[in-house]
Order: C-alpha cells, then sequence, then structure tokens
C-alpha cells in the first residue's frame, strides 16, 4: 500500500542537485531544481540504468550509458516521445521531504 516516506530534513537538500534516495529497498532519483523537488524511478527505460547518476542540464537528465534525455519534472523522455519513467508525488511537511510510494 502506498504511503508518505520520510526521506529527511529538507536543510540537506541543496538546489539544482540530485541524489539517490532507497525508500523500503526501492531506489528513487531525487531532483531539486527552481526550489522545486522532483522524484521519478531511478532507472531508464531502455536498459535500466540508474538515472541519479545522470548528468543535469535545468529540468533534465541525460542518462549516462547511451544518452536518452529526460523531463524529470513529468518523467517524459525527450529522446523516444513513447518512452516515460514513473513519477513519484512529494511534500514538505514539518521542515522534511516525503515522497508517496
Ligand atoms: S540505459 Fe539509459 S539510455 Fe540506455
Amino acid at each position: 500500500m502506498p504511503k508518505w516516506n520520510n526521506i529527511g530534513a529538507i536543510s540537506k537538500y541543496k538546489n539544482e542537485n540530485q541524489w539517490l534516495v532507497e525508500i523500503e529497498g526501492r531506489p528513487v532519483a531525487l531532483f531539486k531544481y527552481n526550489d522545486n523537488y522532483y522524484a521519478i524511478k531511478n532507472s531508464c527505460a531502455h536498459q535500466g540504468y540508474p538515472l541519479a547518476e545522470g548528468n543535469l542540464k535545468g529540468c533534465m537528465v541525460e542518462c549516462p550509458l547511451h544518452g536518452w534525455v529526460y523531463d524529470f519534472t513529468n518523467g517524459n523522455c525527450l529522446s523516444l516521445p513513447n518512452k516515460k519513467i514513473p513519477t513519484y508525488k512529494i511534500r514538505e511537511k514539518n521542515n522534511c521531504l516525503e515522497i508517496f510510494l
């Protein structure tokens, strides 16, 4: 059953950055861009490379393995329009971040 999962104090997440977070053994790629947070499945739709290790440019992350590019604000793959990465809701609560997963 999905639920909100606390991933720690907001203060440790600096702007224009990316992190790998584990929620009950499931890896999530977390991004902070323009003071907003975004969480996507940490697995490229091509061959599953971890997108938390991708190259950032604005709101886009490029998979280092073969170069597929994603918009992490909505999960859309910009390299192949019919591909998409699952996204997860994220919220701030009591100065902490929570991901719904
Ligand atoms: S595994 Fe990401 S582009 Fe191939």
